[in-house]
């Protein structure tokens, strides 16, 4: 493994710090198995996030955080392995696989580095997770290496209309107009956010998982490793 990248470390840093603000979601997402995503909470059935069977079928949340979402994949069968850049963050995913009666590997590390061997899985997942907060054109074809021939990754992230209208200023929602150029949008940091995100738009988003080897099922759920 090689050293940590600067962004990894500062959002480990960070995510250490805010773990204990998000507890509460966390034991919200493992006390309720049926999957609802995003900011508007689209059930499952209407966006097809999930494969429909995952029983039996090796499965990778890349940036699990309290590891909800690693659950719901668990409760249907699948063997799941949780990769978090955060200890504090695995720290309540643990205390959630004790209360609930469930286990599976959590892995302490950066999921643009994951240390399985070629071809381990046949589903990734991130939300939120690796998705918004590693570096893209490193943790995509990380996740392409990861996966089987045929295997899926399906992510779910800000979008981008979303990454060009909110303010920088923190607590300020997002309006209609425009406040930065979309052309060349990657990393982006906040003035007085410790934390690294990374944004792209939809061609580029097209461009590097096709050189990854994905073929692309659907703009807004998933991509497909042919
Ligand atoms: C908003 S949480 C989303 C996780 C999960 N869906 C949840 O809500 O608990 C973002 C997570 O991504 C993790 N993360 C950030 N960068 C990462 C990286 N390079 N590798 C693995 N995880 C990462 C953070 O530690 C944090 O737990």
């Amino acid at each position: 493994m090689s050293e940590l990248p600067e962004h990894v470390r500062r959002n480990r840093a960070m995510w250490d710090a805010w773990a204990q603000k998000f507890a509460a979601a966390g034991e919200r997402g493992w006390a309720d198995n049926t999957p609802a995503w995003g900011i508007w909470q689209v059930p499952e059935s209407e966006v097809r996030m999930l494969p429909e069977d995952l029983a039996g079928k090796d499965v990778i949340e890349l940036g699990c955080g309290t590891a909800y979402v690693s659950s719901w994949l668990a409760w249907r069968g699948a063997r799941v392995v949780g990769i978090d850049n955060s200890q504090a963050q695995l720290d309540t995913a643990r205390r959630l696989q004790r209360t609930h009666g469930l286990d599976f590997p959590l892995i302490h590390g950066n999921a643009e580095e994951v240390g399985y061997p070629d071809a381990s899985f046949d589903f990734a997942i991130s939300e939120y997770g690796a998705c918004l907060w590693a570096d893209p054109y490193r943790w995509i074809p990380e996740a392409a290496r990861l996966l089987r021939p045929g295997g899926r990754l399906t992510f779910l992230t800000n979008s981008f209309l979303l990454t060009l209208c909110v303010p920088a200023e923190d607590g300020i929602a997002a309006t209609d107009r425009l406040l930065r150029p979309a052309f060349g949008v990657y990393r982006v940091e906040y003035p007085g956010d410790p934390g690294v995100e990374f944004h792209l738009s939809h061609g580029d988003w097209i461009r590097l998982l096709r050189r990854s080897g994905f073929k692309i099922e659907d703009l807004d759920r998933c991509a497909s490793f042919a």
